[in-house]
């Protein structure tokens, strides 16, 4: 078994666990091989966010009823998508991870982010450690004028970064990436933990101690988490991620973590030639372009935070040329799709097992919502009897083991998004159906079990 060097020590790649030996297993995380050595960090460096103080607040308690909230601490940021997602505006004095993967439009979305900001009075400072000014300045011809303060600095030292924010004081900070910065007294390469974390941690003083909001940019690894440890994401405020097909011009903005608003919001983005267009209406967007008179293509509504999102589930379903049937799931949870084939099978009497299947959520849009599953059903029986599905139908509810069909959150705005994109039929819970006594618009058809749905849609 490897043992420190002196004056190293190991860490672990994915929480940041400190061990003076080398381990298979992570005994945090229980990850296997995640263990990386790097020099020694100081023991006054490696606190962790704990010793950050806020200068100019006194150590006394404060009275509940005396702490002020004010207003004028968030900042729009020109996206309301954006907005959305980190609940309502930017607040002053926080730290902000993005990440995702290389080329998925991170530098872009911070870049257009900055120019509304410039344009509205905010002193904005761009820091990057990938590209050089030429390149920023071609991005920036791309997305339009800039006519605000909006400032520019190649570096990747973050002491002397440290200092150009000090002099400057400007409202919002770039980081650009936190992978490529690094800090002169720590002996590791950039992008490693210690230096990941600690670099973090001098952004997270700074940007309390100076009140300035900071987005940092994150790689994001194979695995689908930002490089670096785990600790990263327990010391900033928010967590984004941008997510999307690459081949797909649509991206998902998320927030995985929010210490000052929800983390069930998506904002909905397209990216364009002249940079990252919002999709106000996502639903639109989503079953636009379905194929008509298909069979396996059904209609769901899907619930994100507070917006109802129609989005067309696709399922493929052939017999198995194997002993074993193939199953794959595109957007929409492996196991999910296995269960659901198992009550198909069990309930309602399909030889699922003898079938390939193949489930995909159009538009490289990930969800995980159980009121998918009736839909979800639905296109696999749809696409195993060849028979469409009324285009005009909407679908939702969650399954349960036993095929029966429960009831879900929010069935009213699900139905009024229906209404909105022109359904004229839905399928929905029965358990549903009594808040939705005078709904004329469309034709409910409650459900109590998969059968049941199954004779309402065919
Ligand atoms: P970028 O912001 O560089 O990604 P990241 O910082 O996450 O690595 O985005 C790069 C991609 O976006 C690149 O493939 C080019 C494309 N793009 C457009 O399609 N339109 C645009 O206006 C811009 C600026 C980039
Ligand atoms: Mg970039």
């Amino acid at each position: 078994m490897a043992k420190a060097k002196t004056g190293t020590v190991f860490f672990c790649k994915e929480c940041g666990y400190e061990s003076g030996k080398w381990m298979g297993q992570c005994p945090a995380c229980k990850e296997w091989n995640t263990f990386v050595e790097e020099p020694v960090v100081s023991e006054r460096r490696s606190q962790g966010a704990e010793r950050v103080r806020v200068p100019g607040r006194g150590t006394a308690p404060v009275h509940i009823s005396d702490i002020s909230l004010e207003e004028q601490d968030r900042t729009a940021t020109g996206f309301g998508e954006l907005d959305r997602v980190l609940g309502s505006g930017i607040v002053r004095g926080s730290l902000v991870l993005v990440g995702g993967d290389p080329g998925i439009g991170k530098s872009t979305l911070l870049l257009q982010v900055c120019r509304n900001l410039s344009m509205v009075g905010k002193k904005v400072l761009y820091i990057s450690g990938e590209e050089s000014l030429k390149q920023i300045k071609m991005r920036a011809n791309r997305i339009g004028t800039i006519t605000g303060e909006l400032l520019f600095l190649c570096e990747t030292n973050l002491d002397l970064v440290r200092g150009a924010i000090e002099n400057e004081k400007p409202d919002v900070v770039i980081i650009d990436s936190i992978q490529t910065m690094y800090r002169e007294d720590i002996s590791s390469a950039p992008g490693s933990v210690s230096q990941v974390r600690e670099s973090t941690n001098l952004l997270m003083q700074t940007a309390k101690g100076l009140g300035i909001t900071i987005f940092i940019v994150g790689h994001v690894t194979k695995e689908g988490v930002v490089a670096g440890p785990r600790v990263l994401e327990h010391m900033v405020d928010t967590v984004l991620y941008f997510e999307g097909d690459r081949n797909d011009s649509y991206r998902i903005l998320r927030a995985v973590k929010n210490r000052f608003g929800s983390t069930n919001e998506i904002g909905v983005f397209e990216m364009q030639e002249k940079g990252l267009e919002e999709v106000k209406n996502p639903s639109e967007m989503l079953i636009s372009g379905r194929p008509r008179e298909a069979s396996g293509a059904v209609v769901a509504c899907s619930l994100e935070g507070t917006r109802p999102i129609l989005l067309e589930v696709q399922a493929l379903v052939t017999a198995s040329s194997f002993g074993m049937a193939r199953r794959t799931a595109n957007g929409v949870d492996y196991n999910r799709i296995n269960i659901l084939l198992a009550i198909l099978e069990k309930r309602c009497g399909y030889a699922m097992s003898r079938y390939d299947a193949y489930v995909n959520i159009a538009g490289g849009m990930k969800m995980n919502e159980p009121a998918l599953d009736l839909a979800v059903v639905m296109a696999l029986v749809s696409s195993f009897k060849n028979r469409e599905v009324d285009p005009g139908m909407l679908i939702f509810g969650e399954v349960g083991l036993s095929g029966e069909v429960r009831a879900v959150s929010q069935a009213g705005q699900r139905v009024a998004e229906a209404v909105k994109m022109g359904f004229t039929a839905c399928v929905l819970p029965r358990a549903n159906l009594e808040k939705l006594r005078g709904e004329k618009r469309i034709r409910l058809i409650g459900v109590e079990n998969v059968r049941e749905a199954i004779e309402g849609v065919f």
